[in-house]
C-alpha cells in the first residue's frame, strides 16, 4: 500500500473535521505553539511559507497575520487538504495560496523554494524521515522548523503499542521515533545550522536556519535599533 493510501485512511474526513473543531475551540496545540514562538523570533513579513504535512493548516492560519506573502501546503490526505483549503483562503485573501495533494518526498524536486518551511509532527508519520528532511532542506531559503517525538524509551514503547494495534486492525499506517542525530546530520549536510530547540516530555521542536545570508532574529534586530553597545561604539 502506498504512503498516501495509508495516510488517507488514518487522516480521514471525520478526524479532519474533529481537528478543526478542536482548533477553533482551543487554538493551536502546545507543540505547534512552541514552533510558532520559535518562528516568530525571526522576521516573517513578506516571506513565502511552505507547510509540509500541514494537516488542516494551523501553522498557515496562525502565520497569516504575521505578514506572510504567500503560502503552500503539501498534504498526503485529501480530507485534510480540503479543510485547509476551505479555512485558509479567506485568511490569505489576495495573497497566493497553493494546495498540493502529494507525498512531499516524491515531489520535492518540483516544489518551489520557500523562505520558511515547517514540518509539525510529520516525520513521525513517515518511514524515511531522512529523505523527507533532505527534500525539505533543499527547498528552504532561510528557515526550517520541525517537530518530532522525543527519542525516549517511553515514546518508543507507546509507538510500538500503537503500531501493534494498527497491525491487528489491518491498518497499514505506522508511526516512528526517528533518531534526532540522524535527522540533524541530514540538515547539517544541507548547510543548515540549528538556531533553536525546545521540547516537552513528548515532543521536540528544532529550528534550523541557512548559513550565511539571512536576516537576524527580531531580538538582535531590536538590540540594533536600541543603539550600539559602548563596546561597538568604541570599535
Ligand atoms: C500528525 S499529522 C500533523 C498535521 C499538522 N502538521 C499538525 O501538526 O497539526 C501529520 C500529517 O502529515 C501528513 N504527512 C505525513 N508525511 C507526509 C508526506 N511525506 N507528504 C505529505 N504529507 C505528509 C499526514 O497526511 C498528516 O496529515
Amino acid at each position: 500500500m502506498s504512503f498516501c493510501c495509508a495516510a488517507e485512511r488514518q487522516f480521514g474526513r471525520e478526524s479532519a473535521e474533529r481537528d478543526l473543531r478542536r482548533y477553533r475551540r482551543r487554538g493551536a496545540d502546545a507543540v505547534t505553539k512552541l514552533m510558532l514562538a520559535q518562528l516568530r523570533r525571526w522576521p516573517l513579513k513578506n516571506k513565502q511559507l511552505l507547510n509540509i504535512g500541514g494537516g488542516i493548516g494551523v501553522i498557515n492560519a496562525e502565520l497569516a497575520a504575521d505578514g506572510i506573502a504567500g503560502t503552500t501546503l503539501v498534504e498526503a490526505s485529501s480530507a485534510y487538504l480540503d479543510v485547509a483549503r476551505r479555512e485558509l483562503q479567506s485568511r490569505y485573501g489576495a495573497r497566493s495560496t497553493e494546495f498540493l495533494l502529494a507525498d512531499f518526498a516524491r515531489i520535492s524536486d518540483t516544489v518551489a523554494d520557500a523562505d520558511v518551511i515547517t514540518l509539525d509532527r510529520v516525520v513521525c508519520c513517515y518511514p524515511d524521515a531522512e529523505g523527507l528532511l533532505r527534500g525539505a532542506a533543499a527547498r528552504t531559503r532561510q528557515l526550517l522548523a520541525f517537530s518530532y517525538p522525543q527519542d525516549r524509551w517511553y515514546m518508543r514503547m507507546i509507538t510500538a503499542i500503537q503500531n501493534f494495534f494498527r497491525w491487528m486492525k489491518g491498518n497499514a499506517f505506522r508511526t516512528f521515533v526517528h533518531s534526532p542525530q540522524q535527522m540533524s546530520a541530514v540538515l547539517e549536510r544541507a548547510e543548515l545550522v540549528r538556531a533553536g530547540t525546545q521540547g516537552t516530555l513528548v515532543w521536540a521542536v528544532d529550528l534550523y536556519r541557512r548559513e550565511g545570508d539571512i536576516p537576524q532574529t527580531l531580538d538582535e534586530g531590536d538590540a540594533g535599533h536600541r543603539g550600539k553597545s559602548p563596546h561597538d561604539q568604541a570599535g
